[in-house]
């Protein structure tokens, strides 16, 4: 969710920090701010709107200072303004925290410290945090004691940064249920919430674990237990780089990971050969089989469902991680959860994973974040190997997860001849995007309804699904996505004199069916998007998909939907990097 940094090194720590502020937008982008440790006393400047806008106001006026922290807000508690945004300050100024997480028992805490004469200045949970700091670092005047205090007090999730206004070179990070991760550099250390933010400096990391503190200075990094017990955990080296984050020659982020399919589809293919033996014989010994996953992860997470029990014969339950509630009672040690994820800390897919383990469930993950708590709670990872993802809407990673979900089931199946259409299907790819000039044009219809709707058949079902979100995400239209079969069962009431209905129809066995549902719709009215390799006249619309392995339809068809959104969000004048309301990473319930 909300994205946070600290720095404390020999640099300027202004512009560190509004780099690391840019690289975090796609966590949250309604406010954003940063606070300076600087001559005995805490500068903030913070304010709502986008990081651009800020950062500007904050180069201008923040100048000094080598230790300070920052965060950019994706509300929760309090609505957008100025006062909500972090850091929150105490009383005195004496302490700033920036925080990601959700204290739950805020309120409670509000009431007792107001009655000890604190004053609020926001709505927010997290300014509770600094509160609460600042008593104890009056009387313990111990950095280190004072946060294990304050932190015995909260009730909920965080992932923290804080700063004391007389300790120009020290900052303290502490984690519960929201990442934090340390980089290590030379005469410099970084803490945030995602390597991003920090990647322009170091690869080196280290993954802070639930309930860790770390206290950070230029010089030194020492981890603890809340309880203050020491740690000594190895330096991680990430492979991501600063230029995987950059935009290149592409407008946009989104279009920049929409064109990287052709290179990311491959490196998904490269997996450590254990780890796929070890995921393909856990899911043949199960004997209850669940998939969970939240957003575009479970409509990968329906496809997965659908290729093991139609082609490996293998029954498994698919739910969305939110609503896992209805299935732990289930669990035992001879149930498998299949867990997908790009950032691999979605909170509601973390607490499903973590409730599954403790029925004694084993978990498989498919994840792209190396290090993410997901992959660190899984006994078997597969990563997705497509690089940083920073368009919140998911791109690359949706179709690396689609690639790893059929090498899995082509391996349980026993298909093994069709592993090598799998390494064909990204040179296929090229000719989605000799067809953008058209998508665009196309784009230019559908800007103009108010719905849409997408219709699959079997495995184009769940990409009927994808085609409708990655729509409301980017152009925010209203579109649903169906089983090509229940129009008929209400949604056709819906079908009106030029309603856009985009047909997911390639050559395979369900063409025929779902070329009469087309046609159902256009008798009403509909003006037809057909997706097909096959041209019909029932399209007003045509986008040619290359013809391949009918099984990996699916990979191919998910592009120009991908493509169709990003374009409609360009005519509606939406920024289709940053939808409003939303952000990539979902660290809150
Ligand atoms: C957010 C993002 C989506 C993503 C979902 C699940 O809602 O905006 O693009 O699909 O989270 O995220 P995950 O990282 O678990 O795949």
């Amino acid at each position: 969710m909300c994205g946070i940094a600290g720095y404390a090194g020999s640099k300027q720590v202004t512009p560190v920090l509004i780099g690391s502020l840019k690289r975090m937008e796609y966590r949250g982008y309604d406010s954003a701010g940063i606070a300076i440790v600087n001559n005995g006393s805490i500068a903030v400047l913070k304010d709502s709107g986008r990081v651009d806008r800020i950062a500007e106001k904050i180069s201008n006026r923040m100048t000094g200072g080598n230790l300070g922290i920052a965060h950019t807000r994706w509300a929760t508690h309090g609505e957008v303004s100025q006062d909500n945004a972090h850091p929150h300050t105490s009383c005195n100024s004496e302490v700033a925290v920036v925080h990601n997480g959700i204290i739950e028992n805020f309120q409670e805490l509000v009431a007792t410290l107001r009655a000890e004469g604190h004053h609020f200045r926001s709505q927010t949970d997290s300014e509770v945090i600094a509160h609460l700091l600042e008593r104890s670092y009056q009387r313990l005047a111990d950095p280190v004691k004072a946060l294990q205090e304050a932190l015995r007090e909260l009730i909920g999730s965080y992932a923290l940064v804080v700063v004391f206004h007389d300790r120009p070179d020290l900052m303290l990070g502490a984690r519960k249920d929201a990442p934090l991760i340390v980089g290590v550099g030379n005469g410099e250390n970084f803490i945030a919430s995602d390597i991003l933010a920090f990647i322009d400096h170091t690869d080196r990391v280290i993954f802070l674990e639930e309930l860790e503190m770390v206290t950070v200075t230029s010089q030194s990094v020492e981890l603890m237990k809340l309880d203050g017990t020491r740690i000594e955990r190895e330096i991680t080296h990430v492979a991501w780089e600063a230029a995987d984050v950059s935009k290149e020659e592409f407008a946009h982020h989104t279009l920049k990971e929409i064109h990287e399919q052709t290179r990311s589809l491959r490196t998904a293919l490269l997996q450590d050969e254990k780890s796929l033996d070890s995921f393909v014989s856990n899911i043949k010994n199960a004997k209850n089989l669940y998939i969970t996953s939240c957003g575009s992860s479970f409509n990968i997470g329906l496809l997965l469902k659908h290729l093991l029990t139609k082609l490996c014969k293998i029954p498994a339950q698919a739910f969305v991680s939110s609503e896992s509630d209805e299935y732990i009672d289930l669990m035992d040690r001879d149930t498998v959860v299949i867990a997908i994820s790009q950032s691999g800390e979605t909170a509601d897919l973390l607490k499903a994973v973590s409730d599954a383990r403790g029925r004694g469930a084993k978990v498989l993950s498919i994840v792209n974040s190396v290090g993410s708590t997901l992959s660190r709670k899984s006994s078997v990872n597969l990563y997705l190997n497509c690089g940083p993802e920073v368009g919140v809407a998911a791109t690359k990673s949706f179709t690396s997860q689609l690639v790893l979900v059929y090498e899995v089931i082509f391996r349980i199946a026993g298909m093994h001849s069709k592993r090598n259409a799998l390494r064909d299907v990204s040179s296929a790819i090229e000719q989605i995007f000799m067809q953008e000039e058209k998508i665009r044009s196309i784009a230019g219809v559908l800007k103009l309804f108010n719905d849409v709707y997408f219709i699959g058949r079997g495995p184009h079902y769940p990409i009927a699904l994808e085609g409708a979100l990655k729509l409301k995400e980017l152009s925010y239209i209203h579109a649903e996505g169906m089983a090509a079969g229940e129009l008929k069962h209400g949604t056709l009431a819906l079908i009106d004199k030029g309603t856009p209905a985009v047909v997911i129809n390639p050559h395979d066995e369900t063409f025929n069916d779902t070329l009469s549902n087309a046609s159902e719709m256009r008798a009403r009215g509909a003006t037809v998007v057909g997706i097909s390799s096959i041209n019909n006249e029932l399209y007003d619309y045509w986008i040619p998909i290359p013809e391949t392995d009918p099984f990996l339809q699916p990979i191919l068809e998910v592009l120009p939907l991908q493509l169709l959104a990003y374009y409609t969000a360009l005519e509606r004048h939406n920024d289709p990097d940053h939808p409003r309301n939303l952000a990539k990473s979902v660290t809150v319930k």
